[in-house]
């Protein structure tokens, strides 16, 4: 498959130098052309073949071909519809040294770059500039190689490869031993854990972020860096302060944990109705985040409807690392309110239990984790996050039932933290949601293309949002980087008064680590180069 272009007498550098110094280009606005120079800078920058109708994608070239490339992974319609500006072209690099030229190129060329992996993006980012045009997408799709070494207890994992596919080949190799990142299979890893990356694991082990052990990434510079070579400072960055900020990530080596042959699963779901006085939810609150950290219980809220009245379901999801016995005996002690008996439960592989909690219907076989889709499939939505650090008492959750009720397709999560996730220090990576945090609120709504009035939902997501400040994290109010939410506050064109605001949003997500990954920014990336309506600004 490789193909090396030989370059007799000279070495790659020497011929990347004699390029830069005897040309200069200038930007220019016609994508066609700005596709020709980008391509001829390419083949100068890489001793690596790419054949063209397999790598670039373009309108002019074939605009069906390019919108269903461009489609491909962006998880929100939204950011799909006419208005939104798009890409002047696609480029998926087959190897390495392909993103590494993408970016001395488009450096030389003057042409803006996002990047994409799995392009599960909250606002878009990776695949819509509405700061700059033109603008073209690198999309990692093409890289997606997993290798993993159960004696070393590691795997590395390509940018371009879901979490799916690595579950998948970890289990293919290893029965006891998993990764502890999201749920939903389709995440690109390349992007998911830029933010945290959280799943059913995190209070046994932490974020998928927590346990990363070296990284291949390609610099401002162009430079290909690994651990040894970045340097601890821009490790630290790239595990949780968020995606493209600081480089583009080639491939992770991530850290493998143990796990029993077989967990326990169960779900138990109430109407509004059946948990009266919200006794059940309450309760959840306060023990949730101090159970066994083999215990793992969220909480989905759905509407539903009920005999011809509306009510919302709480769905109590639950996996457990161990035996069922055990799990009953913790519950009968822990969380006797919810009613939990024997036959609520299900053994399983954790493989199996990642199906269980993707979505995928009962008796699914594995390989749909490598499917690299997702079974909820895309959508038009918009979502928010919260943390919650000491119970919403019953008045707080009236009002916040009457707002659910009154939306066609809200949807909230709650995630329980404690165990694992109290014991990491706010300052070991820039995700700062530790020890104090007894959940994690998670908000969205959803709409069809059909909806004649959509501004309607992101109105209700605002207005809930805003009712909850009592009950939320404060001074900053936090929020999750991986929920990406504009409304916190963004970049503009004017590169000068990006710090300034930044002040105000980046606390949110990151806390005091904020002024640490600015510091990292400001030394590795000066001139801003990649940047993005929620990327970290240089100080100037
Ligand atoms: C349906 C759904 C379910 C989700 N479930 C979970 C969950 O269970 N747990 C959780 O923690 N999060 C979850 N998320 C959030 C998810 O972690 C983030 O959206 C994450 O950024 C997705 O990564 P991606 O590569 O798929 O996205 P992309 O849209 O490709 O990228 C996200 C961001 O990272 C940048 N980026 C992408 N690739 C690279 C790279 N190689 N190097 C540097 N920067 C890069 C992009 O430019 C963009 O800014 C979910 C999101 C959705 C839509
Ligand atoms: C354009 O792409 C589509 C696939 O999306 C393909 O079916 C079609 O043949 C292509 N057209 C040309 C002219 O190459
Ligand atoms: C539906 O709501 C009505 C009015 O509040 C009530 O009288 C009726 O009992 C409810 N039905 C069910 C099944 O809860
Ligand atoms: C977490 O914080 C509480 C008080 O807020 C403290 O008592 C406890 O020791 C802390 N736990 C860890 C692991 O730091």
């Amino acid at each position: 498959m490789r193909i090396s272009k030989p370059f007799p007498a000279l070495s790659f550098l020497s011929i990347l130098a004699l390029y830069f110094s005897s040309y200069t280009i200038r930007p220019t606005s016609s994508s066609a052309s700005l596709q020709d120079q980008f391509i001829n800078c390419l083949k100068r920058n890489t001793n690596f073949y790419f054949p063209l109708e397999k790598t670039f994608y373009a309108p002019a070239k074939n605009v069906s071909m390019f919108s269903q490339v461009l489609e491909s992974t962006a998880q929100n319609l939204r950011f799909l519809s006419k208005s939104m500006p798009k890409p002047g072209f696609i480029f998926e690099p087959v190897h390495e040294s392909h993103v590494q030229a993408s970016i001395l190129c488009s450096k030389k060329l003057g042409i803006h770059l996002r990047v994409r992996s799995g392009g599960h993006d909250y606002e878009g980012l990776s695949y819509v500039s509405r700061i700059e045009t033109p603008f073209i997408l690198i999309d990692m799709s093409k890289l997606r190689e997993i290798s993993v070494d159960i004696e070393d207890n590691s795997a590395w994992v390509q940018a371009g490869a879901t979490n799916g596919e690595l579950y998948y080949r970890i289990a293919e190799k290893s029965k006891i031993h998993g990764f502890p990142a999201g749920f939903c299979s389709s995440l690109g890893i390349g992007g998911h854990i830029t933010g945290g990356a959280y799943g059913l694991l995190m209070r046994k082990f932490g974020l998928g972020a927590d346990n990363v052990l070296d990284a291949k990434i390609i610099d401002a510079n162009g430079k290909l860096l690994d651990r040894a070579g970045m340097g601890e400072d821009l490790f630290w960055a790239i595990r949780g302060g968020g995606g493209a900020s600081f480089g583009i990530i080639l491939a992770w080596k991530v850290n493998l944990v143990p796990l029993p042959k077989t967990v326990t699963v169960f779900t138990v779901t109430k109407t509004l109705e059946q948990d009266v006085g919200n006794k059940i939810l309450s309760k959840w609150q306060v023990v949730a985040s101090k159970l066994v950290e083999e215990l793992f219980i969220r909480v989905l809220f759905n509407l539903a409807v009920n005999n011809g009245n509306k009510t919302v379901t709480t769905s109590y999801i639950g996996q457990f690392l161990g035996e069922k016995s055990t799990l009953m005996e913790v519950m009968k002690k822990g969380f006797p309110e919810l009613g939990l008996t024997p036959e609520d439960c299900t053994k399983m592989s954790w493989i199996e239990s990642i199906l269980y909690n993707g979505g995928f219907p009962t008796g699914s076989p594995i390989e749909v984790l490598l499917q690299a889709k997702s079974p909820l499939g895309k959508r038009y939505f918009k979502g928010k996050s919260d943390f919650v650090k000491e119970p919403i008492p019953t008045l707080g959750l009236k009002g916040l039932f009457k707002r659910l009720l009154e939306e066609d397709a809200p949807f909230m999560i709650w995630t329980p933290y404690g165990g694992m996730m109290s014991k990491i220090p706010e300052s070991e990576i820039p995700f700062p949601h530790r020890n104090g945090t007894i959940f994690m609120s998670y908000y969205s709504t959803r709409w069809t293309e059909n909806d004649k009035r959509p501004t309607r939902h992101i109105n209700w997501i605002r207005d809930l949002y805003s009712y909850m400040k009592p009950y939320v994290s404060a001074h900053p109010r936090q929020a999750y980087v991986n929920y990406r939410d504009l409304d916190l506050g963004k970049n503009t064109k004017n590169v000068k008064s990006n710090i300034k605001q930044a002040q105000v949003w980046g606390p949110k997500y990151f806390k005091d680590n904020f002024n640490r990954l600015v510091s990292v920014k400001s030394k590795v990336d000066p001139e801003n180069f990649f940047r993005h309506e929620q990327s970290i600004p240089p100080m100037l």
